[in-house]
């Protein structure tokens, strides 16, 4: 009987934790806590976002009223409010996803991203090494971040492996670069418990409809012209976002305290293949005739310093953790455009502008 109680306090210390995920309302994000909350009921999940124009709580409709999950609104630019929360919390973890995150909108708004991405991380390095006090065990700091700190490959053999050097060519990569950096300076010089992720391009449910995919679908709906920059000829590594999220449970329980993880579907496109396989999809889908929707793609002036092509070699998480994506590209695409279809209020929400607002001020008359 004894031996009983002692095992079950192990179990409910074992179970226990508090995690602080960041950019949770966000794409990957919310598949992220979405994970957390239903597979792990012992965990108490808190959402820090700020809602930006990227956040939508729509993402999470589904699992916000689960008794481990709780939203909390604001910045992690803002220093004194992170160190409330933080107090107020006492994480065991933290998942860090907010980012500002498109490469178009650093070009012409770098600082934005240099707050965010940059000061916003460190503020929660900060605020986690007030918390645990030197005292680390059980604690982890994981930090999420792109394949894009490489820079961009020219040779198709080439792939990015964890120690590949950093080049970072764009203000969002560079952002991103500094933030890894920070993550790793801590855990050697403060011996702050992390991990830290490189990951390719991700698809899904709940992409915002700025990026390459989502925008396609939206235009192809809408029958407005599909801008493909240059001659489309850059290359990307698709994963579906589901599988990212599944790779970042196993490493945030499985990887290694101070080690770094690139995960990649290794699954490269050029961008105009990739448009005219979402263009036949769509098609297909939507009833057109064969080859209608390839007539709307238009050309257009390059993005400045585009990057040529990434690949990730995610050989390292496969072997010493056990991970592969679940399903095939040709599915996650299927699967991506179905979830568009048949949820089209979610991107006309976004695409009317008024979403931001609404949401603002529910939040603001709970
Ligand atoms: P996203 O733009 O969809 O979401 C970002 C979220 O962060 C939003 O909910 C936003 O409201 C929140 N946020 C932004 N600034 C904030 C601030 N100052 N304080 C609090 N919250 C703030 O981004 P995403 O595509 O889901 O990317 C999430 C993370 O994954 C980022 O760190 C990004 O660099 C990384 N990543 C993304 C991809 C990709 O293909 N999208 C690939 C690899 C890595
Ligand atoms: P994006 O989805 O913005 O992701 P990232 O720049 O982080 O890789 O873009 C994916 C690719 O698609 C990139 O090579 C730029 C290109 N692209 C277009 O050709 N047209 C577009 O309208 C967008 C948004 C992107």
């Amino acid at each position: 009987m004894r031996f009983f109680v002692v095992q079950l306090n192990i179990n409910i210390l074992m179970a226990a934790k508090t995690i602080i995920i960041t950019g949770g309302a966000g794409f990957i994000g919310s598949h992220v806590v979405r994970l957390f909350t239903k597979k792990y009921p012992d965990y108490q999940i808190i959402n820090l976002d700020k809602l930006t124009y990227a956040g939508n709580l729509t993402n999470l409709s589904d699992i916000d009223k689960l008794p481990n999950y709780t939203f909390e609104k604001g910045d992690i630019v803002d220093a004194a409010y992170v160190d409330a929360l933080f107090d107020k919390y006492k994480p065991d973890g933290v998942i860090h996803l907010a980012a500002e995150s498109h490469v178009d909108r650093s070009i012409t708004d770098p600082m934005s991203f240099v707050m965010t991405n940059v000061v916003g991380t460190v503020n929660l390095l900060n605020a986690a090494k007030k918390t645990w006090h030197g005292n680390y065990e059980g604690k982890l700091f994981y930090h999420v971040s792109t394949d894009e700190v490489y820079g961009e490959l020219h040779n198709p053999e080439e792939f990015f492996l964890e120690d590949t050097s950093y080049d970072p060519r764009s203000p969002y990569s560079a952002s991103k670069a500094s933030s890894d950096h920070f993550v790793r300076a801590y855990h050697n010089t403060y011996g702050m418990p992390m991990v830290l992720s490189n990951c390719s391009n991700n698809y899904g449910p709940n992409h915002f409809p700025e990026k390459l995919i989502p925008l396609m679908i939206n235009n192809i709906k809408n029958k407005k012209p599909l801008p493909v920059y240059g001659k489309g000829e850059n290359v990307r590594d698709w994963l579906y976002v589901i599988d990212h999220a599944r790779a970042i449970d196993n490493i945030f329980h499985a990887g290694k305290n101070g080690e770094t993880y690139n995960i990649g579907g290794n699954n490269e496109w050029t961008n105009i293949a990739l448009v005219h396989l979402l263009c036949d999809l769509m098609d297909s889908k939507l009833g057109n005739e064969v080859g209608k929707s390839r007539e709307l793609i238009t050309y257009v002036t390059d993005r400045a310093g585009h990057d040529l092509r990434y690949a990730i070699d995610a050989s390292k998480l496969m072997n010493e953790i056990d991970w592969k994506p679940s399903v095939t590209f040709e599915e996650g695409l299927a699967k991506t455009v179905d979830w568009y279809l048949n949820n089209w209020s979610w991107i006309e929400n976004i695409t009317s502008g008024d979403y931001a607002n609404y949401y603002n001020e529910m939040y603001a008359q709970r």
